[in-house]
């Protein structure tokens, strides 16, 4: 098993991430440390639920089944969850504990920090996306008609529990989704921090057949390695005032992207590649990279299966990004890369942005 600690400056938010492989029958014993008699809701995701809900073994009355996709993440079920908690008499002491991918953890986590102002919430991520991204870091939140992730909080997980036995039932589609979040953390490496002698991008390199047949040990090396990337941005920049703007590489034409596609037509992760390229398009025009580094990338998403997106109008694309929540006036904040596995945040006036390649 690994073990690895959030250290949030402020003392009483952090806590212990757990990356092992177990048969999912015995989650309820590994949470029983945790949660120290408290009492708890479930949300769990149906379709996890559906694999795993017998082995599992909470009560129908223990849990709140979610369905699956972006758009469950919305009002309605985020007042079910709480009118549960409610008729469950869950207490200010007691927890919520989300089981599913970033949808699950997202929604549950919203309920749980607002819930009597803020209870415990623990995260069983089940997604490869879920487990190097969403269920660290504390970004919990509900969508709103007018954009994705408007209405949320940042609150810390009193333990996340990673087991990799989830991802054997992963679909193909969904892990892949997972390793775009994966490749990001490829390019963005020397800006959170430097591993002496390691490189990420070469072991993303190197094991990338035992990656893709979902090798055990493989997996949990690569899933430690994203987590500690992202935990060591976290930790010193919780709210994002600065250094973790950083993990939005890819992200400034990725939402964009999700966004005139109605989240529909692309994973968040294919997404995400799209949005790399783009940046490294971008970086190579104003000057900030070399030819031989794009090059680079684009083998490296090779490597990963990630075919060619084909190129929607700019026009459509500018538009959806001058809405997006973290647009300012008439400027974009772009994440590119600037050095060999470091990126910069660039503010680019939107309408002289180039997409044309
Ligand atoms: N997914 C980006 C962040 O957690 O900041």
């Amino acid at each position: 098993m690994i073990n690895i600690e959030v250290k949030i400056p402020e003392k009483e938010k952090s806590y212990p991430i757990s990356i092992d492989k177990y048969d999912v029958g015995e989650l309820r014993e590994r949470i029983r440390p945790i949660l120290r008699g408290k009492k708890f809701l479930v949300v769990i995701s149906e379709k996890v639920d559906k694999l795993y809900g017998k082995s599992l073994g909470f009560s129908a009355e223990e849990k709140f089944v979610l369905k699956d996709g972006e758009r469950e993440k919305n009002f309605k079920n985020y007042q079910r969850i709480l009118a549960r908690a409610l008729r469950h008499q869950l207490s200010r002491k007691d927890a919520i504990i989300a089981i599913g991918g970033g949808v699950v953890g997202d929604l549950a986590g919203f309920a749980a920090s607002t819930y009597m102002r803020g209870i415990d919430f623990i995260q069983v991520p089940t997604t490869l996306l879920a487990c190097v991204d969403s269920s660290v870091g504390g970004k919990v939140a509900v969508n709103s008609k007018f954009g994705k992730n408007l209405v949320g909080s940042f609150y810390q997980p009193k333990a996340v529990l990673i087991n990799t036995k989830f991802l054997d039932t992963l679909d193909e589609k969904q892990f892949k989704s997972g390793l775009g979040e994966v490749v990001k953390y490829a390019f963005i490496e020397k800006s959170c921090q430097s591993f002496e002698e390691f490189n990420f991008a070469n072991f993303l390199s190197e094991n990338a057949q035992n990656i893709l047949k979902k090798d055990r040990y493989t997996l949990q090396k690569l899933i430690e390695i994203c987590i500690k990337l992202k935990i060591s941005v976290v930790e010193k920049d919780e709210q994002e005032e600065g250094l973790r703007k950083i993990l939005n590489f890819g992200h400034t034409y990725g939402h964009a992207l999700e966004t005139i596609t109605g989240y529909k037509k692309f994973t968040h992760g294919e997404a995400v590649v799209k949005g790399i390229e783009v940046a490294f398009e971008l970086a190579q025009s104003k000057g900030m990279v070399e030819e031989n580094y794009k090059y680079f990338a684009k083998d490296l998403l090779e490597k990963f299966g990630f075919g060619k997106i084909k190129t929607y109008p700019p026009k459509k694309i500018l538009a959806a990004m001058k809405s997006d929540k973290k647009a300012v006036l008439d400027k974009v904040a772009f994440i590119l890369p600037s050095k060999f596995f470091e990126v910069e945040e660039k503010e680019l006036v939107i309408d002289e942005i180039k997409l044309e390649f």
